[in-house]
Order: C-alpha cells, then structure tokens, then sequence
C-alpha cells in the first residue's frame, strides 16, 4: 500500500482570504469558466464535511497506523477547504446571485441521500448493512477524489488562472495543491476496506460508471444555476445542457481556465485499470512547491509557527 506518510505528514492549513472584493467575472471576459468554478463554493461545503464524517465513521476499521495518519490529515485539510468554500459563498450575495436552493439540494444529497441511512430511509440501513453502506460511501469519496487530484495536478500544470483575480486564484490552487497532495488516501482508505483484490476491483468500477455521469451532471447544473442569473453572461445565460458542453469544451481548449472534458474522460478512462494507483496520476513536490508560494498557506504555516513559538 502506498500512503502519503511515506513522503510527509498531512496536515491542514489553516488559511483565510478577504472575499469582499471579488469582481463578479473574477476570470475576465469568462462567465463560463468563472461560473464553473464558483459552483465549486455551492458543492463542497456539503460534499467535504460529508466526506469527514464518512471518515471519521472509517477511522476504527483502520489498521495501519500510516494510513490512520493519512486519514487524519486528511479530514483537517477537507474540513478547511469546506470552510473556506462556505465563507466564499459570500462573492453570491454581493452579486446578487441566488444560489441558496441550489445549495440547500446540496444539503439534501450529502446529509440525507448519502447520510446515516441508505437513502435517506432508516429501515434501508439494515437492509443494506451498516458497514456495506459505509464502504459504498468510502468507494464514492475515492472515486470523486480522483477527480479533484486530476483537477488539483491540472491547476499545476498550467498558468492560465495567473491573470484572474488574485484571491480566488489562490483559493483554487491552495485546494487543488492539497488535492494533490492526499491524493491517495480516500483511494487507500477504501482498498483497506476489503480482504479481496477482486471484490476492490469490481466495486470501484462498478460505482466509476455512475459517479462520472452524476458528477458532471450536477456540476454543470450548479453552472446553468448562475449562469441563468448573471445578466453580464450573454448568449451562455440560457444555454441548454449539450450546448454549455460543447461551448465549455471550447472555452477550455482555448483558454485553459478548466479543464477540457476530454481530460476528464481519459483520467476515467485510466481508473479503470487494474493497475491504477491515483499515485501515478500527480506529482506531490509540485504541489508542495505551490503551497510553498501560495500567499494564502505562507501566511497560515507563519500564523501558526508564531502560535507555536
Ligand atoms: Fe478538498
Ligand atoms: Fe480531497
């Protein structure tokens, strides 16, 4: 097993950042891009503590003491980012952005759907078992995971975010960074979960041929839900579901501010190898280099040596 302990200890950054001054298209002349991106604060608050909580509930079917470590690490840095995703939710306000039910959907998905109980129905948790459901839930966790670590080693191959307003930025590339950085560990945590090499593979695609489907389905979604609302997005204000794709696809070929769909397809397509380890799939000196740099987590590991000290 490979866990992020045998490179260095995780731990969370505790960063802040100033939000009130954040221009409405923080990427200039790209309401598709910067949209895409904001939905990010209506998703992960809901999604990173969900992600927490399965976590904690995993922690004592844990029994290697690295991957504990990892696992620790890596609830301090999700539980940060959700955080600091919530307190950016702010940037709607100011805009006069309504996002709230979207976000109130969001909500519904991570704390009942995917809570406690199967569904949302409490008869459902001894129908399925107790710890049948957390292993599903654990599998989930991995499989977006692998996406947020495609993403974070994406933000740091490319320089494109260098002309968008400073703040969110560094917001982006301080969390993709540290994507990138526990990589690993949701993946690890979920192998751990089973005795059997061929029940892990079998589940982990079985679950990839839904999540890639439902992820990209509600993240374009929360798209179109600010999109509708921005009276400065012109034509893509009221563009349907295919049409936002292919536009996006076109934006990001051009401009490299997200990824291209393609690039999320052949990083699905590679998950499905037996062979797949989300090691391979980023370079962890890279990101530490960015966290090293990112104004955000420089004043943080200051704030907190001073604290030390
Ligand atoms: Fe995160
Ligand atoms: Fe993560």
């Amino acid at each position: 097993m490979t866990t992020m302990s045998q490179v260095h200890q995780l731990h969370g950054r505790k960063v802040k950042f100033d939000f009130n001054h954040i221009p409405k298209h923080w990427i200039e002349n790209d309401p598709v891009s910067t949209h895409m991106l904001n939905t990010a604060h209506m998703i992960l608050p809901a999604g990173e503590f969900w992600f927490c909580r399965v976590f904690n509930k995993a922690l004592p079917f844990v029994k290697d003491e690295q991957l504990k470590a990892d696992v620790k690490g890596f609830i301090q840095q999700e539980a940060i980012h959700g955080r600091t995703h919530q307190h950016a939710q702010v940037y709607f306000d100011q805009h006069g952005l309504d996002v709230k039910p979207f976000i109130q959907r969001m909500h519904y998905l991570f704390e009942i759907l995917l809570g406690e109980n199967p569904v949302g129905i409490k008869m459902m948790k001894k129908v399925v078992g107790e710890k049948r459901w957390l292993i599903f839930r654990l599998g989930v966790i991995a499989a977006i995971e692998h996406y947020t670590g495609v993403a974070g080693q994406w933000s740091l191959d490319n320089t494109s975010l260098d002309k968008a307003d400073p703040i969110m930025a560094d917001l982006f590339r301080w969390h993709l960074a540290e994507e990138v950085e526990h990589r690993t560990v949701a993946y690890d945590l979920f192998k751990h979960m089973f005795e059997s090499e061929f029940n892990f593979q079998i589940s982990k695609n079985a679950l990839m041929t839904f999540i890639f489907p439902i992820m990209a389905a509600v993240w374009i979604e929360g798209g179109k839900t600010i999109l509708k609302q921005d009276k400065d997005a012109g034509k893509f204000r009221h563009m349907g579901t295919l049409r936002l794709i292919m536009q996006m696809e076109k934006i990001s070929r051009k401009t490299d501010h997200i990824p291209t769909f393609s690039h999320l397809t052949l990083a699905t397509i590679r998950w499905f190898s037996p062979k797949f380890h989300p090691v391979q799939e980023g370079n962890t000196q890279q990101a530490l280099d960015y966290l090293a740099r990112s104004p955000s987590a420089l004043r943080a590991e200051q704030e907190a040596t001073l604290k030390m000290s």
